[in-house]
């Protein structure tokens, strides 16, 4: 090695052993599929592999680079999938292993990557190997590769700490031990039909590598991983009681409701919770990143890891460990200018200072959809909307400000996420009848908190067909609002302005442009309700108040989230100019 060529530091040094800083996923926008939801092949009312495999194509027209597939395993469906009972095979709800493989080819021909989901912190209860632990005695090693403790009080009948479950409701349940007598206690962080695996045995470990394995060698170019933040608990397991106001989806370290304050919700001293964010879940990620690069291309981990603040997430994704993270710091930012500079300095910083890239993401399968949530003043991650919520947004205003939103994440340098529908400017379905929610939240806690549903409704791609296209049969798992006609895939398509257009011509141009790998700069001057800033070639402007502002002089709009009045810049917009 010459001088030249040795690492400057430490930080380079490492890279140097383990990424080349060229890796697609550095820069890749990567499109959520939600399978149940995304296209029916067989017309039964649930999405499955051969429906999605059909509509790939529109995907590569959309200009994504790779999609990420919500679990389609072996499952009950009690959480929607995230329940499962067999990792190396597919539900028959979405099809076959080799319906898997056709999928996969038909990805790569069009030049997608595949990024499935890897569910580590709980299996179903169903999974054999829960039904082994329950058959086997206490303390055995069956009973070992999940979380079975005796519980408090003279005859057991306490749970063994006041652990609450993320979905309500405790998080832990009484078993009947094979001879008919009441038994130990399971953790279950989820639903009760979530056991909890303990991370520190091997043989979990050793039982994960091989499931790694099994999809690496199916072709699969990385996982997202479930619950990041979860896998390992604090010796002793604790009591704990969150702060009041914590979102179900359990952040570690902080807070995570939104939108009280125009700050990030950042509570540095908050002590973390016994069950998230533990030092151990390291060790997991460094062994899984050997496993991932014994393999060719560039295969990624992505975590799923609900923890503040960024400074701290930052350590995911350290060189030897996964290789990107979800920013849910960055999706629970309110639509604030202030909120919204510093969520971005901070990811760059926290990223940066660890060589990974930011990754920016506004929805996903668990939030309310960002073109309802950026018009609402406050709400709590994980509780929803419904019929009876009180704090309903104007839908007008939701996707206005969605299509500016959009317009500035996808002009940030790093990876970005987009979840089905987004394109279409879907919005939150609110009027969902109660009985068709199917979210575990909406039964653990008695209807008081609506859960995910709203976010999840199968996507429309003809606004004259049964199902809007969905499938050809007009069923549907969760019913479709009767104006999803005009948000249709095919009533946007050509047609200039309209939110699939507007998505398509951004990525084409963040492609074109490479803003991916670009830098930002930030710019002064405009006021403080406007987010300015540089990135290679354009000047990007987005107008978070609600008075319209001026463009400056000469300036070259290349797009602009709304039809720009003249020379201003109107309210709730966002534009790139060229520089
Ligand atoms: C996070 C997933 O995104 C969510 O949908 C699921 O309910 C929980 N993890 C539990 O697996």
């Amino acid at each position: 090695m010459t001088i030249d060529s040795a690492p400057e530091n430490e930080l380079e040094a490492d890279l140097a052993g383990t990424t080349t800083g060229r890796e697609w996923w550095r820069t890749a926008v990567i499109y959520q599929v939600y399978p149940r939801s995304f296209a029916d092949g067989n017309g039964d009312g649930m999405g499955d592999l051969v429906g999605i495999t059909r509509r790939l194509p529109a995907l590569r027209e959309l200009g994504v680079d790779a999609v990420w597939f919500s679990p389609f395993f072996t499952s009950p469906q009690n959480d929607a999938g995230y329940d499962v009972a067999d990792y190396c095979d597919i539900d028959p709800l979405f099809g076959t292993l080799d319906d898997f493989d056709r999928m996969i080819a038909e990805a790569h021909d069009l030049g997608l990557r595949v990024i499935v989901d890897l569910v580590p912190n709980h299996s179903s209860t169903a999974h054999r190997w829960f039904q082994e632990a329950l058959a086997a005695p206490a303390g055995s090693p069956e009973r070992a590769r999940y979380m079975f403790r005796d519980g408090k009080g003279a005859d057991g009948s306490l749970p063994p700490n006041n652990w609450q479950s993320v979905f309500g409701g405790s998080a832990w349940t009484r078993i009947t031990e094979p001879d008919g007598t009441p038994g130990q206690w399971y953790l279950h962080l989820f639903d009760a039909s979530q056991p909890d695996f303990d991370w520190n045995n091997p043989w979990v470990r050793e039982q994960f590598r091989g499931v790694l394995r099994f999809w690496l060698d199916r072709g699969v170019d990385g996982f997202r991983v479930d619950v990041a933040h979860g896998m390992i608990k604090a010796e002793g397991l604790p009591d704990y009681t969150p702060p009041e106001g914590s979102g179900s989806m359990g952040g570690a370290g902080g807070v995570d409701d939104i939108g009280l304050e125009p700050e990030i919700s950042v509570e540095e001293d908050e002590p973390t919770p016994p069950y998230w964010a533990q030092e151990g879940v390291h060790d997991i990620f460094r062994d899984w990143h050997e496993v991932l690069a014994a393999y060719d291309g560039d295969r990624v981990l992505c975590a799923e890891a609900w923890v503040d603040p960024l400074s701290k997430l930052a350590d995911w994704v350290r060189p030897d460990e996964m290789h990107q993270a979800f920013n849910f710091a960055y999706l629970e930012t309110p639509w604030s200018a202030p909120a919204l500079r510093r969520v971005i300095t901070d990811s760059l910083d926290a990223f940066t200072g660890v060589g990974a890239p930011s990754t920016w993401v506004l929805s996903n399968h668990d939030v309310i959809r960002h073109a309802s949530r950026l018009a609402m003043q406050n709400h709590v991650q994980g509780h929803g909307l419904g019929p009876k919520s009180t704090n309903k947004p104007d839908p007008a205003l939701g996707l206005r400000r969605a299509r500016a939103a959009t317009t500035l994440m996808l002009a940030l340098p790093g990876s970005a996420y987009v979840y089905q529908g987004e394109e279409l400017g879907l919005p939150e379905v609110v009027d969902l009848p109660d009985e068709a929610r199917q979210d575990p939240t909406w039964f653990r806690t008695n209807g008081e908190r609506y859960g995910r549903d709203g976010c999840r409704v199968p996507i429309p791609w003809e606004a004259d067909a049964p199902a809007y296209g969905f499938n050809d049969t007009g069923a549907s798992w969760l019913p479709q609002p009767a104006e999803w006609a005009t948000f249709a895939r095919d009533a946007q398509i050509g047609v200039p302005g309209s939110t699939l257009e507007l998505y398509r011509l951004l990525l084409e141009q963040r492609r074109e442009l490479d803003l991916g790998s670009g830098s930002l700069q930030w710019l002064e001057g405009y006021g403080e309700d406007v987010i300015a800033f540089r990135n290679g070639a354009i000047t990007v402007l987005a107008n978070v108040g609600d008075v319209p502002v001026e463009l400056p002089g000469g300036g070259d709009v290349l797009l602009a989230s709304e039809p720009l009045d003249g020379s201003t810049l109107p309210a709730d917009t966002t534009a790139w100019l060229r520089s």
